[in-house]
């Protein structure tokens, strides 16, 4: 049966790789996924590589995302990088409000939806990350958390806006464990974000891609892939070997 949505696969490589070991990796999941032609894969390198990597991607078959953004255009933010400036180097994507940055480095939910707006002012399209913790799904609120990360991050977003945004659901407890979401944990949350955005837009909920992550690996990729919400996957430690990588997005997409 032909998928709904077109997969989408996009390697988060965190804090990992110098210049020339990010070239080295694109440049492989590049050789790797060219002959693919129903798939979109993107490559999150950190912010010391974006420009180069992009560069070396440029008019390939895998597009460039960064980690982050901040909300505003210019001025004194020391340390801080604008949408605009992201795109500049290159970049087709950014990801908004991983749970890292909630969890770590304490940004709120009025911050991802900030950064979301800005990235589509720029011209980015945002990857949203939301997703529980533990102590959350153990105590029943997954779904009203993912409800709230979901609602105040799309506040004010148009719907032209909308058309233009991915969904990644990355339960906090299945990030960097090992322990992935099972399918019909991941199908769950997945159907509520769609009927959720659909709420607001509904001609949008159909083509709406939500991607899951958190262990996602090459031996678990085809079974998550299998449930109907399931459009693609936003891949961390497995996106760090370009032959693993590479699994996931073939497997995963001809699942
Ligand atoms: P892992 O694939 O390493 O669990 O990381 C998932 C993630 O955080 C992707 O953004």
């Amino acid at each position: 049966m032909a998928r709904a949505r077109r997969p989408f696969f996009c390697g988060n490589w965190k804090l990992h790789g110098s210049i020339a070991e990010s070239l080295a990796l694109a440049t492989e999941v590049r050789n790797g996924v060219a002959a693919l032609r129903e798939v979109d894969v993107a490559v999150g390198p950190s912010f010391t590589a974006l420009a180069a990597v992009a560069k070396r991607l440029e008019d390939g078959p895998v597009a460039v995302a960064a980690q982050d953004c901040f909300w505003e255009g210019k001025g004194a933010f020391t340390g801080e990088v604008s949408p605009a400036q992201i795109a500049d180097a290159g970049c087709k994507y950014v990801i908004v409000g991983h749970s890292e940055r909630r969890q770590l480095f304490g940004e709120l939910d009025a911050a991802v939806n900030l950064k979301a707006r800005a990235a589509l002012g720029a011209g980015l399209l945002p990857i949203i990350c939301v997703g529980e913790t533990l102590a959350e799904r153990d105590a029943g609120e997954t779904i009203g958390r993912v409800q709230a990360q979901l609602d105040a991050a799309l506040a004010d977003l148009s719907d032209a806006d909308l058309e233009r945004i991915v969904i990644a659901y990355e339960p906090v407890w299945a990030i960097g464990t090992g322990r992935n979401a099972t399918p019909a944990q991941a199908q769950e949350v997945h159907r509520f974000i769609r009927t959720r955005v659909g709420a607001r837009a509904p001609g949008l909920a159909p083509r709406l891609r939500i991607l899951y992550g958190g262990s996602v690996k090459p031996d678990n990729i085809q079974a998550l892939m299998a449930e109907e919400d399931v459009d693609g996957g936003l891949v961390g430690g497995a996106s760090l070997s370009a032959e693993s990588f590479v699994r996931i997005v073939k497997e995963g997409s001809a699942a």
